[in-house]
């Protein structure tokens, strides 16, 4: 069987993937090393098996236990760059990243301490791993609208390093519509916007996210197969899903990955991406979701053709520029 070879070696792009979450336990001690951080475990092995979770809050608590490692811009820069190795080794040739400020800056640290160090790592990204990198920032939402406009503004100065703007963090109880007005304010400020929703969060999330906060992609949207009428939009409207399997699989989104929808998804004709949420954490890179989705949903090289096309297709990379990729 040769599928799992070309879904490894088919050029890709990742489109949802949290920088944070591809900090792995050996960088994490490291890092907690060099800044004089106490982290909770003692190492490396029991740090990774404290990595099960019941669902997407579980796992959010113990990512930010996580990041109090990050302190300086290099530390930044060096977690992303080991994340673009990661990802030049799956053959990913452009990646969007999505990083939460307010994560570090309720650490104390400053906006542009984060986004300097990230954006560093990705303007290296051409000549040191031979792909392309974006920065797309994630207001969380379990933090108030008022708070995300606080964000927002101290992230300005650094306008030209961000090409978009997202939402993450705790689904539930935490509609889209919460943050309706600073959604409008970014895109006023020309940023490209999508959101997390219907992860754990029901279809209508899904249909506030583009119809109050107009983003352009949703991301997961495993929800959306519940709703025909939505279905329906999400295919007329060619809006892209960016789904994560192994992610859904560790949240117990799905009990087994033959359950996940990925497929069904595909074949409705809906602009779906496969995508890795936090690597680190939820068991594989980008290649490591394709490999073990296909397989578990006996997903055909079309299937693969298609995603890596939609991929290409669903990234914020500039329209003259696309053809360089497919
Ligand atoms: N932040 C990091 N990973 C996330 C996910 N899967 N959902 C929501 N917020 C996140
Ligand atoms: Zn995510």
């Amino acid at each position: 069987d040769r599928l799992p070879e070309l879904l490894r070696r088919m050029p890709k792009a990742e489109l949802h993937m949290h920088i944070e979450g591809s900090l792995e336990p050996e960088l994490m001690f490291a890092l907690a090393a060099r800044n004089s951080v106490q982290l909770a475990y003692p190492n490396v092995q029991a740090l990774r098996d404290a990595y099960v979770f019941n669902n997407l809050q579980e796992f959010l608590d113990i990512y930010h236990a996580g990041t109090m490692v990050l302190k300086t811009e290099q530390d930044f820069y060096d977690m992303t760059c080991a994340y673009l190795a990661r990802a030049q080794a799956d053959n990913v040739l452009h990646t969007e990243i999505f990083f939460d400020t307010q994560t570090h800056t309720g650490h104390g640290l400053s906006a542009a301490t984060v986004i300097n160090g990230l954006h560093r790592a990705c303007a290296d990204a051409p000549a040191k791993f031979g792909m392309t990198a974006s920065l797309i920032l994630c207001f969380l939402r379990h933090l108030s609208e008022e708070e995300a406009f606080a964000c927002l503004e101290e992230a300005l100065p650094m306008r030209d390093k961000i090409v978009g703007i997202g939402l993450a963090s705790s689904e539930l109880g935490h509609p889209p519509e919460k943050f309706a007005k600073v959604f409008a304010r970014a895109r006023e400020l020309g940023f490209r916007l999508v959101a997390h929703a219907g992860e754990e969060g029901p279809a209508s999330y899904i249909w506030s996210a583009l119809d109050v906060l107009k983003v352009e992609r949703i991301d997961h949207g495993v929800q959306a197969f519940t709703d025909p009428a939505l279905m329906q939009r999400l295919v007329q409207d060619k809006i892209p899903l960016t789904v994560c399997p192994l992610s859904n699989l560790k949240l117990r989104v799905y009990p087994t990955l033959a359950q996940h929808n990925l497929g069904k998804l595909l074949d409705a004709g809906i602009v779906a991406t496969v995508n890795s949420d936090d690597p680190a954490y939820f068991g594989g890179y980008l290649n490591e979701n394709f490999t073990q989705t296909f397989a578990a949903l006996g997903l055909n090289s079309q299937h693969a053709y298609q995603t890596a096309l939609n991929s290409f297709n669903a990234s914020f990379i500039d329209a003259s520029l696309r053809q360089k990729y497919v």
